[in-house]
């Protein structure tokens, strides 16, 4: 009979200290996420010095936490997962030496995972990943377009040439002076406006990469100029015609996959899948496909430490661990990334 295996998974790249444990890749047995985002949403953003001090002060408490949560003990654990990049290089530390600790003390393999495939994984928890699928991660630091065509090989069929489209709906609340996320407030004023500012199309070509800096700084400007001239800005008009934007050349260019490639599933992940207009627009384009859709649930949208232990079940499986020398990285490009893993 297969043994259950338990990963305990640790995640701390931004602003969220989060711990779970995940059976057999699939099942969130716990999950904690403490998260800082009230204290950051002062600042307008998060502040990195900030954002390390706080998940030394909370790592153990939400270790304790999830450790509460589970019915076995920490030595039914079969192997510690920790986020070692991309993210803020401080905070990542906190998870990772946590990690190195909990793998020494009782004597359990470490296994190292990319923040960006934790969100490609959180997808199997309530549905399992059916391949070949086509990929979007959508988040504050990626906007990535892959195929997935087993469990192990993948290939990055585009990305973002220079802003994520989550930093964009954070850039654009910040100058419409909503509060830190961005993401989730603009979706909410952007139901209560109309789609009346013309606004540059993003990347407007046939390839699958995308570029939303130029759209940031077309409504910076905008903004800016307006308020020089004493002219109002209708901030939900304003919302709401860059929701519809930005979502606009994600379904187009996933749409323009799902032709060209014939594949016959999608899939949607990170923190901006959490927006219900882009769930719904992307959920339309695969149907008109003929592909099925899934997206997470919103809990595991944004960032939680139960997506980490979906992704480290097949480095598990495939005994892909890492030694004490292991650092965390603040970034790394997602196609080195998976070419080096495939080696
Ligand atoms: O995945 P995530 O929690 O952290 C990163 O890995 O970056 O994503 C955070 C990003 C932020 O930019 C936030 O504004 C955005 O996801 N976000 C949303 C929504 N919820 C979070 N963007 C649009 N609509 C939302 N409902
Ligand atoms: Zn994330």
């Amino acid at each position: 009979m297969n043994k259950d295996i338990h990963i305990l998974a640790i995640e701390t790249s931004c602003d969220e200290t989060s711990m779970a444990i995940v059976k057999n890749g699939r099942e969130v047995e716990a999950l904690t996420i403490a998260t800082q985002m009230e204290t950051h949403a002062s600042f307008g953003g998060v502040v990195p010095e900030i954002a390390s001090r706080m998940h030394t002060e909370s790592i153990t408490l939400v270790l304790e936490e999830t450790l509460k949560k589970f019915s076995g003990k920490i030595e039914d654990i079969d192997a510690i997962a920790v986020t070692y990049a991309p993210g803020l290089l401080g905070s990542l530390l906190v998870g990772v030496e946590c990690a190195k600790t909990l793998s020494l003390v009782y004597n359990k393999p470490l296994i190292a995972v990319n923040h960006t495939m934790g969100h490609i994984y959180a997808n199997n928890i309530e549905y399992e990943i059916t391949y070949p699928t086509l990929a979007l991660i959508v988040s504050g630091g990626h906007t990535d377009m892959l195929i997935l065509k087993n469990e192990t090989e993948m290939e990055v069929l585009g990305s973002t040439m220079d802003d994520a489209v989550g930093e964009v709906y954070d850039k654009v609340a910040r100058v419409l002076n909503l509060p830190y996320p961005g993401g989730p407030k603009i979706e909410k004023m952007a139901l209560e406006g109309k789609d009346t500012y013309e606004l540059p199309k993003p990347m407007n070509d046939d390839s699958y990469n995308f570029s939303y800096s130029g759209l940031k700084s077309y409504i910076i400007n905008l903004v800016h100029n307006e308020r020089q001239r004493n002219h109002g800005i209708r901030v939900a008009d304003l919302a709401c015609s860059f929701q519809k934007t930005a979502v606009e050349e994600l379904t187009r260019k996933v749409g323009l996959a799902l032709k060209n490639t014939q594949i016959k599933n999608m899939i949607l992940a990170g923190g901006v899948s959490a927006n219900k207009y882009l769930r719904e627009e992307m959920a339309k384009t695969c149907a008109e496909a003929g592909a099925t859709f899934h997206v997470p649930n919103i809990l595991y949208c944004t960032d939680n430490a139960a997506m980490i232990g979906c992704a480290a079940y097949p480095l598990f499986k495939a005994q892909k661990f890492a030694d004490f020398t292991l650092n965390a990285k603040s970034s790394e490009n997602i196609k080195k990334y998976i070419e080096d893993s495939q080696k």
